[in-house]
């Protein structure tokens, strides 16, 4: 059953692949966003990335299992801080969850997303490719991805709720972390923009995506950067097809700083790439053999262990 599913992506792939080299022979009408070009405030950390993944892929796992923290990303060895999981975040309406905790050392506040399930995983991938887009609701000359507009703001409120009453059971907490792999990334983003612009916190935002694809055009990546942080890791494993998506042919544009792990078979190698979002000798270097593969098994950890 697995196998006819991914030779039903490898197809799909191929074809977005192909209709991509089809519509992209521009590739130097690339917009230069007008960054502040800030670096992040905090060094790239391999020990906070694994940690920060591991809280991603919590959110593929059942809520029982997240609320009593045994998933087996919970436990995956001992670098992974324990979660006092506050919250919940669902709606069945979209499929969308995710949940808030805090650290057992009481100094983080830790808010993560799920991204897409395997049984829709195609159709998303399909989709990426033919977006629709709408103004942002908190700066309307901003364009982002309907779908994920819409996915965080039915959960918005109970991220606003969940958050406020995360923030009053943990005053000795000093930082906010949101985290998400795939969609679940693309949701990180909504949200700590919705956050920061609904003022729910003054602490500092650290962000981390894995694999995610890409939210909004420039005018949103500007808004972004100049409202609400520079500590955001950009995390593309390899030829992960899904942060090619959808292309900038069609007006989108990533956050930054991406950090590309560009060699499979040594995983701690990397490069930190150039504030603009879309560095073009990190991932946006890659033209062909993009794959789904490596979108399922960050660092060849699974997302499938729960
Ligand atoms: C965690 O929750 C599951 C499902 O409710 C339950 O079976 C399991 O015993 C619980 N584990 C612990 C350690 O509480
Ligand atoms: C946990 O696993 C990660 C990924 O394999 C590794 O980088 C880290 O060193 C491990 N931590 C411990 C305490 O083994
Ligand atoms: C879930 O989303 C639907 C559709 O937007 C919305 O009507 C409903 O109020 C949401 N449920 C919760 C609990 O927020
Ligand atoms: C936020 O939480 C505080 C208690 O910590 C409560 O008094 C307040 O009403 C809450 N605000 C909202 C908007 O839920
Ligand atoms: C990838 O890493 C392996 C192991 O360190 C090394 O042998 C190989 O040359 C690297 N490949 C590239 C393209 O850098």
């Amino acid at each position: 059953m697995f196998n006819k599913k991914v030779w039903t992506l490898v197809s799909i792939i191929f074809m977005i692949i192909t209709v991509n080299t089809v519509i992209s022979t521009k590739v130097n009408d690339q917009p230069t966003i007008k960054y502040k070009n800030v670096p992040s405030e905090i060094p790239f950390s391999m020990d906070s990335m694994f940690l920060q993944l591991m809280y991603s892929y919590t959110a593929y796992c059942i809520p029982e299992q997240i609320v009593n923290w045994t998933c087996p990303y919970c436990i995956y060895n001992s670098s992974v801080t324990p979660l006092l999981v506050t919250q919940l975040i669902d709606n069945d309406s979209t499929n969308t969850f995710g949940f808030i905790g805090i650290t057992t050392d009481k100094k983080s506040i830790v808010i993560s997303f799920r991204g897409t399930e395997m049984e829709s995983l195609d159709n998303w991938i399909t989709n990426l490719n033919f977006p629709k887009s709408e103004p942002y609701p908190g700066f309307p000359g901003a364009l982002v991805h309907s779908g994920f507009n819409r996915a965080y703001r039915n959960v918005r409120n109970i991220v606003h709720s969940g958050l406020n009453f995360t923030l009053g059971v943990c005053p000795t907490c000093e930082k906010l972390i949101i985290t998400g792999h795939s969609l679940g990334g693309a949701l990180a983003i909504m949200a700590a923009t919705d956050i920061y612009e609904s003022q729910l916190t003054t602490l500092p935002l650290e962000m981390y995506t894995f694999g995610s694809p890409r939210v909004g055009d420039v005018a949103f990546a500007e808004y972004f950067e100049s409202t609400v942080i520079t500590n955001y890791w950009r995390i593309v494993y390899d030829h992960d097809l899904v942060p090619h998506l959808p292309p900038m042919q069609l007006n989108f544009y990533h956050l930054p700083t991406e950090v590309w792990f560009n060699n499979a078979s040594d995983p701690s190698q990397h490069i930190v790439c150039n504030p603009t979002g879309e560095d073009p000798s990190c991932s946006d270097s890659l033209k062909v053999a993009l794959n789904v593969f490596e979108h399922l098994a960050y660092f060849g950890i699974s997302k499938d262990l729960c």
